[in-house]
């Protein structure tokens, strides 16, 4: 990776993890060099992007390098998931975050833009069929919950999952409310969300954390088993994921 700060030793020979520990305030600053190595080499990569707070600087300083030349326009993006129950023109929607803060910034057309909705069986089977017609994701951006869930895989979830209806962990409900002025009661009970199985698929991954408030999680999923209390610990089983992580968020790693 080029630019990246200090980075701790990889865990060889254990998990295909390589970890990049960085200052405060430098994941998306370390990590666009990570995608758009990956957009340069591959115009029409398909991307998995994460919503939440930890990726914002990641597509800012994306858009930034769009205005220097990168070609981002021929990318196509995949969400990882979705509120179930708020409204399409809400602005808390993660399609409408998909929109304003990735695909227009990146000049994508949203034919190429894809968002799991719905509430049915179908409607997720619908989705894995998209992704499996894109030929699969190329990267895979992550964030990563304080209870350790990726997407909004909660501490249960299956290894084998596939794109379905969930429902959210209080700690998560807790953890976004603050996107609902505060309002627990607002924030939606449901979601639909990509699989660990679905996301697994990725070729590669990129799992963001940064915080005091993801040390705990940070530390069980790459050091701890791999195990269903704590979804994103199956990133040991993949072949080639660099996570990215601040200082804070290393805080309980040796
Ligand atoms: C949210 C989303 C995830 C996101 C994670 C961390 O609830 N479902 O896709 O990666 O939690 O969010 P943040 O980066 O805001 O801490």
């Amino acid at each position: 990776m080029t630019g990246a700060s200090p980075a701790t030793a990889p865990r060889a020979g254990r998990t295909g993890i390589r970890l990049v520990r960085v200052p405060n305030g430098r994941v998306g600053a370390v990590a666009v060099h990570e995608v758009a190595e990956t957009v340069a080499d591959h115009p029409r990569a398909v991307l998995g992007v994460a919503t939440g707070s930890t990726p914002l600087e990641l597509y800012a300083a994306l858009a930034r390098r769009r205005t220097h030349g990168l070609r981002t326009d021929a990318m196509t993006l995949v969400a990882l998931d979705e509120y179930v129950g708020l409204g399409g023109d809400d602005p808390r929607d993660y399609a409408t975050y998909v929109r304003r803060t990735i695909a227009t910034p990146l000049g994508i057309p949203d034919d190429r833009v894809h968002v799991p909705s719905g509430t049915t069986d179908a409607d997720a089977a619908a989705f894995e069929h998209g992704i499996a017609g894109m030929g699969g994701v190329d990267l895979q951006i992550l964030g990563i919950g304080r209870n350790g869930h990726i997407g909004f895989n909660e501490p249960g979830a299956d290894a084998a999952s596939r794109t379905r209806i969930v429902s959210l962990d209080e700690v998560t409900r807790r953890a976004n409310a603050e996107h609902f002025d505060g309002d627990l009661d607002a924030v939606p009970t449901h979601a639909i969300t990509q699989g660990v199985g679905t996301i697994l698929d990725a070729r590669r991954i990129l799992l963001l954390a940064a915080g005091r408030g993801k040390a705990a999680a940070l530390r069980a999923a790459l050091t701890g088993p791999v195990s269903a209390e704590v979804p994103a610990s199956y990133l040991q089983r993949h072949p080639a994921v660099v996570v990215i992580a601040d200082d804070d968020a290393c805080e309980e790693l040796e």
